[in-house]
Parts: C-alpha cells; sequence; structure tokens
C-alpha cells in the first residue's frame, strides 16, 4: 500500500527536494541590451558575462570568501592566498585557447565574483579542460549546473571532443553534478583521492 503523505509523521510532512532536472532549469537566463541577467529561484539576481582583465579586484576578494575546502577542491591543493600573478591569469585569458565565464552580482558595490566556470583547451588532443566554482552562500541554486552546461556548450561550439577535469573523491558535490550532467569517472592510477571526469562531445 502507498504511505498516505498525511499520515502525521513529521518527516512525511516534509516536501521531497525539487528533482535535479528542475534545480537546473530553475536559474532563468534573461538577455537584455547590458548582457544576460540570471535570476535564481530563490529572487536573487546575477549577471552572466565573460571574465574581464579588470575583475582581478573582484577575484581576489571572492578568493578570500572561500573555505579551505572549497580552495583545495577549486585548486587540487590548499592555498592560503590567491597570488597576484595568478589572479591576473585568471582574469586576463587567451581567447585562442580560454574561455571563463564570470557570474557577477551587481547589486552590490563594488560587484562581486560568485562563480566562475573555465575551460583550458589543448589543441594537440582537441580537448579541454575544465574547472568550477560557486561560492558557499549562492550553491545549490542550480548556478554550477549553468555554469558547466555553458562550458559544455563553449566547448562544443569550437568542435572540441572532450571536456575533462580533475575532481578530489571526496567533493561529492562536484561529483554527483558532473554525473547528472552525463560524465563519466574515472580512477587515476597513482592519485588515489582524485577522479578524472570527462564527458565525450
Ligand atoms: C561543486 C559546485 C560547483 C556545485 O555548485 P552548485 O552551484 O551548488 O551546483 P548546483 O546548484 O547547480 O547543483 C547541481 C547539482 O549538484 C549536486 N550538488 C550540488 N551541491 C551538492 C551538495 N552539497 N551535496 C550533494 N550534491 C550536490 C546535486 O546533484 C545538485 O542537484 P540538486 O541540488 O538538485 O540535488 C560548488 O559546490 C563549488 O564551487 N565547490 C567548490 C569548488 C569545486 O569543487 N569545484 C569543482 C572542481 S573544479
Amino acid at each position: 500500500m502507498t504511505p498516505a503523505r498525511d499520515s502525521g509523521s513529521p518527516s512525511r510532512h516534509a516536501q521531497p527536494p525539487p528533482r535535479s532536472r528542475e534545480r537546473f532549469a530553475s536559474p532563468r537566463i534573461v538577455t537584455t541590451a547590458r548582457g544576460e541577467h540570471v535570476h535564481t529561484a530563490d529572487g536573487r539576481e546575477l549577471v552572466l558575462r565573460d571574465i574581464e582583465p579588470g575583475d582581478v579586484a573582484a577575484m581576489e576578494r571572492c578568493f578570500k570568501r572561500l573555505s579551505p575546502q572549497d580552495v583545495r577542491r577549486r585548486f587540487m591543493h590548499a592555498m592560503s592566498e590567491l597570488p597576484p600573478p595568478m589572479a591576473q591569469r585568471l582574469c586576463r585569458i587567451d581567447p585562442a585557447l580560454e574561455a571563463a565565464f564570470a557570474l557577477m552580482d551587481e547589486t552590490v558595490k563594488p560587484a562581486e565574483l560568485r562563480g566562475v566556470g573555465r575551460i583550458y583547451v589543448d589543441e594537440a588532443s582537441n580537448s579541454a579542460e575544465f574547472s568550477v566554482l560557486v561560492e558557499l552562500e549562492w550553491t545549490r541554486i542550480g548556478l554550477g549546473a549553468l555554469l558547466m552546461q555553458r562550458l559544455v556548450d563553449e566547448s562544443r561550439r569550437r568542435g572540441i571532443s572532450e571536456l575533462w577535469g580533475y575532481v578530489l573523491m571526496e567533493n561529492r558535490p562536484m561529483l554527483q553534478l558532473c554525473k547528472e550532467l552525463g560524465f563519466v569517472a574515472k580512477m587515476l592510477p597513482g592519485e588515489a583521492g582524485t577522479a578524472q571526469i570527462s564527458l565525450t562531445l
């Protein structure tokens, strides 16, 4: 017999969380003359645009807000600070071989970087390595999926045949997100804690 929804038990009153595909669809993108505006289901707004050389200060502030765990998951090792040359390098990309999409919060002054997704193209193998980051307070509302989908679309637009990245095995959110987007994971020989995640395009 199917259990009644209103059976009196508190757990049965709780609504099940929305299915992932509903969450993925939830950030709504509205394109205006000023760019792409992302409206989240909980009423927040971000601007989605290419990263720019002028984003260095916002990137450095974003890095300072990250937890040590997020830093390790994004950069694959501990880092207490983002060295200025690295911040500059991450914001001044070579468009022939890289793409980087920033989610900017322009409701605050100065505007803050809340998420970024990027690819590095390896022409020899016609593949691209991805990385993605969403600031903790902006997670679980579909922004990671939105950035990853943007990277998939950009890779396809460039005729790339494989999109791949390294993910720590303890990084359940990223492994789950990639799985739901159709990526497959394989263990790296000699690297017990790291998986290589890839999507054939
Ligand atoms: C991994 C990360 C990008 C996810 O971003 P996000 O904006 O929360 O992702 P979404 O909201 O689009 O979530 C999509 C799906 O990912 C999975 N997911 C996200 N956060 C999760 C969590 N804390 N636990 C389990 N699954 C999670 C779920 O499947 C989720 O779907 P659901 O919410 O419907 O269950 C973000 O947590 C992050 O930046 N982490 C630190 C950096 C990092 O790990 N980068 C990846 C290596 S390059």
